[in-house]
């Protein structure tokens, strides 16, 4: 661990950098605008690593046309100061032209994983993810990286990625942090207003209502998709965009839940799209 934090920009700054870091590293990627879910992150990798980078980069490749990337929320000085907190060594802040030079042309794509679900709802939302976290796991050569169950598929499609490409990175996955009323935390919740961060805690009410009665003994996928769908139907705010019930190593959709299993969902409330998960078994 560093006297003080070191905050880079370009590759060069980087490299340089890396070289007073003692090893192992561990790298948590993140899009900014920290919340106790990212700051989980840098605890864990606190505890298991030498030093600590985080990454903050809004990466507009995994943004659909119609979607965030010009309102995503931005406070650099902000989550600077809780880097700091947290004890980082290092914080990257790479600009776009860092990351897509001028006549960047070449793409990390993980095939069947990203098909369902996420892949489904936001065509290239996942060439987008797995190129720049494949990026920052060259530039940065971590020995452990750190992401959220919170976004489950990602988790997922990282770890493949991480495996195909033989990246000799650990990839490590934390659970999803929430806030009193069981919403998860995202950088996104920053959009609702009190109406509807009140009715955004109905993903965590549906899927709490799933997992009761799959521990109740329920083990029919589908009903336990209908409980989800109507738990979500009940608040007049919430617009449902997909439930699942799913294997959690393929994302195939079950019929009847034996092994591990990803419950998950997309709900819009307003405007803001929201994503929520429980692993059962
Ligand atoms: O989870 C996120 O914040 C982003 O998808 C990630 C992994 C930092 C890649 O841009």
């Amino acid at each position: 661990m560093s006297d003080s934090m070191i905050i880079v920009t370009t590759l060069q700054e980087l490299w340089q950098a890396l070289r007073l870091l003692d090893r192992p590293l561990g790298l948590v990627p993140t899009m900014g605008y920290l919340h106790e879910g990212h700051l989980s992150l840098v605890q864990r990798a606190r505890q298991e690593c030498a030093s600590v980078a985080v990454s903050i980069f809004v990466n507009p490749t995994q943004f659909g046309p119609n979607e965030d990337l010009s309102r995503y929320p931005r406070n650099i000085e902000r989550d600077l100061k809780l880097l700091e907190t947290a004890c980082a060594d290092l914080v990257w802040l790479p600009t776009n032209e860092v990351m897509y030079p001028t006549g960047f042309q070449t793409w990390v794509t993980v095939e069947t994983l990203t098909a369902p679900l996420e892949g489904a709802m936001r065509p290239g939302h996942f060439r987008g993810v797995t190129t720049v976290v494949s990026k920052l796991f060259n530039a940065v050569r971590p020995d452990k990286a750190y992401f959220g169950q919170k976004d489950a598929q990602q988790a997922a499609v990282i770890r493949q990625m991480t495996n195909d490409l033989s990246y000799p990175i650990e990839v490590i996955v934390c659970p999803t942090v929430r806030e009193p009323d069981g919403l998860a935390m995202s950088s996104r919740n920053s959009y609702l207003n009190a109406e509807e961060r009140r009715a955004a805690t109905v993903l965590f009410r549906a899927l709490s209502a799933a997992q009761q009665a799959y521990q109740n003994g329920e083990r029919n996928a589908e009903t336990l998709r209908r409980i989800m769908r109507e738990t979500v139907q009940t608040e007049p705010l919430a617009r449902l965009q997909y439930v699942s019930c799913a294997d959690y190593d393929t994302l195939q959709e079950l019929e009847t839940v034996s092994g591990k299993t990803l419950l998950s969902m997309a709900v819009f409330i307003g405007n803001t799209r929201l994503i929520d998960n429980f692993v059962l078994g």
